[in-house]
């Protein structure tokens, strides 16, 4: 079957319906702390997690216009933003991080309820997300589309194929209309996506 991405859905849209979705997390002090860890390559923790939402994004309206399978598109957004929710820099040698690939779920799970009200589709996203390494089967089709989406960022990170700059610059636009760094009240929409 071909993909069928409904051209409206442009990386503006796709930063607004994110940012809609998941604002009080990606504006909070440890939403944006996230941008002063390294996750894979020169990827931040916070860009791998907007990336994450982005692509769970775009297959839940791939798999909702292609074969009418609806997901809980908010969960999917926040999981994604808070499925490395974990708050500490991995590459640092460091006794507890020996572990990081099966134990910082769990750390992100414990640093995310701590700071969110999180429903169980958004906790079983967090939990799940480094299925198969961690051997507990994702329960909600949320967190499969998750579990894919995190792998293809993951990859793509590691081997610097630029796949969310412009989304992630489009957030980063955001953040500072909300905190009041940029002042201008309307998002200028590129002429190529009006
Ligand atoms: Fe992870
Ligand atoms: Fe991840």
């Amino acid at each position: 079957m071909a993909l069928s991405i409904p051209k409206h859905i442009t990386e503006y849209k796709l930063a607004k319906d994110l940012f809609t979705r998941g604002s009080d997390i990606i504006l909070s002090d440890r939403g944006q702390q996230m941008k002063q860890f390294t996750q894979h390559g020169t990827t931040s923790v916070f860009e791998h997690c907007v990336s994450v939402a982005k692509y769970s994004l775009l297959f839940s309206y791939f798999l909702e216009k292609t074969l009418r399978i609806k997901c809980d598109k908010t969960s999917l957004v926040r999981g994604a933003l808070l499925h490395d929710y974990f708050l500490y820099d991995w590459h640092e040698s460091d006794p507890s991080h020996r572990l990081h690939g099966f134990t910082h779920p769990y750390a992100a799970l414990k640093n995310a309820s701590a700071d969110f009200k999180l429903n169980d589709i958004e906790k079983d996203i967090i939990c799940k997300h480094m299925f198969p390494l961690t051997p507990f089967l994702p329960r909600f089709r949320e967190s499969v589309i998750i579990c894919l989406a995190d792998k293809w960022c993951a990859l793509c990170e590691t081997f610097k194929v630029d796949i969310s700059s412009y989304l992630i610059y489009r957030v980063n636009y955001r953040i500072a209309l909300a905190t009041g760094e940029l002042t201008i009240t309307k998002e200028p929409e590129m002429a190529c996506e009006s």
